[in-house]
């Protein structure tokens, strides 16, 4: 099949097998993968420990070197480096500077980018204040809790602002409120055309912030789809009606019964944990309302200009 290039990724027959010192073959790690992902996706790559998940996403960042099968990322080849300074990657395990201060790595990681020093330190305060890290922005990260250090990577994942990013497993380590932050981050970055590639375990997670899921088993693609028609039971139907006291829902259940000839049954709505624990914690003054870095917030991709990387 020929490879369309207008995708964000695509890749064909994709494979990776791991050699070991005499270069035998050790783990057959990924397996012939056909996956596309379009602009303006989130896209949720699932599946099991040991799957071929990071392995997948580090050959698509040009970081491992595929065994065999095409793929494109942003229309290009995986090491093209103008594609790359177009990428944003929060990897499976911050290799975080401990000395540095937050401050510090994302103006480092700015100035990679070839980012003039004012800009730098703009996306830098923008970001700092995004995830949260202001008040310990001149402490080193190397005594950072897990879901802080985590913070640190999401917002050095975007000092490029990037069209693509991707993020291995961004909710591990974080806190509830923290993990609300992410997805909303990503659904936003969504909204403004950033194409998002994640991995995760929290299904639930997966659920409320992805489009469209592959479920990766072994190697190989065992499930893909929009997260819609994947999880749809096209054989029931449920209707929600407010305000309706016991009694009368018994006997709505009881005439709905009569008129379908089939056992109706009824339950009670309930807001998740998630939701819950939110509410209760918003009680306390500990949430706060999520606003995107302004340098992030611009026109879907198809609509920018060149942007302040420099092309490398
Ligand atoms: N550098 C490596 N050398 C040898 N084998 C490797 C290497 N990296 C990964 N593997 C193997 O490849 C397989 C897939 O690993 P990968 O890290 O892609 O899984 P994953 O789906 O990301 O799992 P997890 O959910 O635990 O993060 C595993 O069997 C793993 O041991
Ligand atoms: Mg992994």
């Amino acid at each position: 099949m020929a490879m369309d290039t207008k995708n964000v990724i695509e890749t064909r027959g994709l494979k990776k097998t791991f050699l070991d010192f005499w270069r035998r073959p050790t783990v057959e790690a990924v397996k012939s993968l056909d996956l596309t992902v379009r602009q303006g996706e989130v896209f949720g790559l699932l599946g099991p420990n040991g799957s071929g998940k990071s392995t997948t996403i580090k050959m698509l960042l040009g970081l491992l070197h595929p065994t065999g099968g095409e793929l494109r990322v942003l229309g290009a080849r995986p090491d093209d480096m103008r594609a790359k300074a177009r990428i944003g990657y929060l990897p499976e395990v911050s290799h975080l500077h401990p000395f540095l201060t937050p401050r510090e790595t994302l103006r480092y990681y700015a100035s990679l980018f070839g980012m003039t020093r004012v800009e730098a330190a703009k996306r830098t305060e923008e970001l700092l204040a995004m995830v949260d890290l202001a008040q310990a922005s001149d402490r080193a990260v190397g005594r950072f809790s897990k879901g802080m250090a985590r913070r640190v990577g999401l917002a050095q994942a975007l000092v490029n602002a990037p069209e693509l990013l991707v993020l291995d497993e961004p909710t591990s380590g974080l806190d509830p409120i923290g993990c609300r932050e992410v997805k909303d981050l990503v659904r936003i970055l969504a909204k403004t055309g950033v194409t998002v590639l994640m991995t995760s375990h929290l299904l639930a997670d997966v659920e409320d912030v992805c489009d469209r899921v592959a479920i990766l088993d072994g190697g190989v693609l065992r499930a893909e789809g929009k997260i819609a028609e994947l999880l749809r039971q096209p054989d029931a139907v449920r209707f929600l009606i407010e305000g309706l006291d016991d009694e009368a829902a018994e006997s709505l259940r009881l005439e709905l019964e009569a008129r379908a000839g089939r056992r109706v049954r009824q339950d009670y709505p309930a807001m998740s944990l998630e939701t819950f624990f939110l509410q209760v914690v918003a009680k306390e003054g500990r949430a706060r309302d999520f606003a995107l870095a302004p340098f992030l917030a611009r026109p879907a991709a198809g609509q920018r200009e060149g942007g302040t990387c420099a092309e490398a």
